[in-house]
């Protein structure tokens, strides 16, 4: 079939709408919703005897790792190593006997992910494969293919890809918890269900677009951007910076909002706008501490959070964004939305070339 925008101005913007559709998509084939059972696709796959899991990828993908790097620890209590491809093969990294490496992956192609799937096999590792294309490179060379279902990826700024690859992995993590025992049938029915409710959280999160539209004048004539986040808000700080620098040309870092005192605090003034990424939960407050900091020197904040965390310490913020409320194992999925968004208004106020910005490819097939 053409691959066309539809009445879309970007693919990105078509890409970033399709979210809950893709997402359902992905998520069907890991769970058996009515069960209230996780399941991967390849059901003779025994987890039980993994140790340690390495993950290797990049860019957005490799986000989407670090977020799966604190759920695997979390839920599986299966210690995860981290690393981007680029790095990965160089650092002679160690890898035991009966590990599992995954890499993840939106085209399967890209040249170092690819080289390092090819270091860990020689390795002995078991290869598990992330990725969007399942006639690829690597879900070929892999042991075990988890694609996901988010359809062709045409704008060079990864959207659907990301929350697709979360889907994948949230579900992995539960599969993984299972088979380490740490999970009670209860607790898996519990998991399904809330999986099961990401792709309508996307959808209230796709209702603030026109808000966002709104803000993105505040940001767009900025030279710097700071995005602060803690636990799994905190690689997704990360790649609302990489979206924003990718389409959008403006200098922009993410950081652990409790490292901000460790440096990153100093270039705070009136003109840096600050994006925090908070959902209330356990580590609300400690954010939010973060966030008065920068206030307190004159930085604009653009709060995302819920209605809580909203009512709760949306007062001076510039503006806020307000998510449905979730369980934070979805939580990393339905805030990926806002910060793409954010990023895709604030290039199309600049005037770049959204889909196509300058100096990259959509898949980066070169060391
Ligand atoms: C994301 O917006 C980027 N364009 C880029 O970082 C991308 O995620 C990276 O090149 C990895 O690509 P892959 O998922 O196809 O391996």
């Amino acid at each position: 079939a053409l691959i066309d925008k539809g009445n879309h101005r970007h693919f990105m913007q078509k890409e970033i709408y399709e979210q809950p559709i893709v997402v359902a998509q992905t998520l069907r084939s890991y769970l058996q919703r009515l069960e209230g059972k996780v399941a991967l696709p390849i059901p003779d796959f025994d987890l039980s005897g993994i140790k340690r899991v390495t993950i290797v990828a990049c860019g957005t993908s490799f986000y989407a790792g670090m977020v799966a790097k604190y759920w695997f620890e979390q839920f599986a209590r299966v210690p995860v190593d981290l690393d981007v491809a680029s790095e990965f093969r160089y650092r002679a990294p160690v890898m035991e006997p009966g590990g599992l490496m995954i890499v993840i992956s939106q085209s399967g192609e890209t040249a170092d992910t690819l080289a390092a799937l090819r270091h860990a096999k020689n390795e002995g590792q078991t290869i598990a494969a992330v990725v969007n294309v399942p006639t690829s490179s690597m879900a070929r060379e892999a042991d075990l293919l988890l694609p996901t279902h988010a359809g062709p990826e045409i704008g060079v700024a990864s959207t659907k890809a990301f929350t697709c690859q979360l889907s994948v992995l949230a579900a992995l993590a539960a599969n993984l918890a299972k088979a380490k025992g740490r999970l009670s049938a209860d607790e898996e029915k519990q998991i399904v269900r809330h999986l099961a409710e990401a792709p309508a959280a996307i959808n209230g999160a796709l209702a603030y677009d026109e808000a966002i539209e709104g803000m993105a004048g505040a940001v767009a004539g900025a030279r710097d951007v700071l995005y602060l986040g803690r636990g799994t808000d905190y690689p997704l700080a990360l790649e609302g910076a990489l979206k924003l620098k990718e389409i959008s040309y403006i200098h922009a870092e993410g950081y652990a909002a409790g490292e901000m005192k460790h440096g990153p605090i100093a270039l705070i003034d009136e003109h840096v706008p600050v994006i925090v990424i908070a959902p209330s939960g356990p580590l609300f407050e400690k954010t939010v501490s973060n966030m008065q900091e920068v206030q307190a020197r004159g930085g604009k904040v653009i709060l995302i959070s819920d209605y809580d965390g909203i009512e709760a310490a949306g007062d001076g913020c510039i503006a806020t964004i307000t998510m449905p409320k979730v369980h934070p194992l979805i939580a990393p999925i339905v805030y990926a939305v806002p910060v793409q968004l954010l990023a895709y208004h604030v290039a199309v106020a600049k005037g770049t070339d959204v889909d196509q910005p300058r100096n990259l490819a959509k898949s980066v097939t070169v060391e």
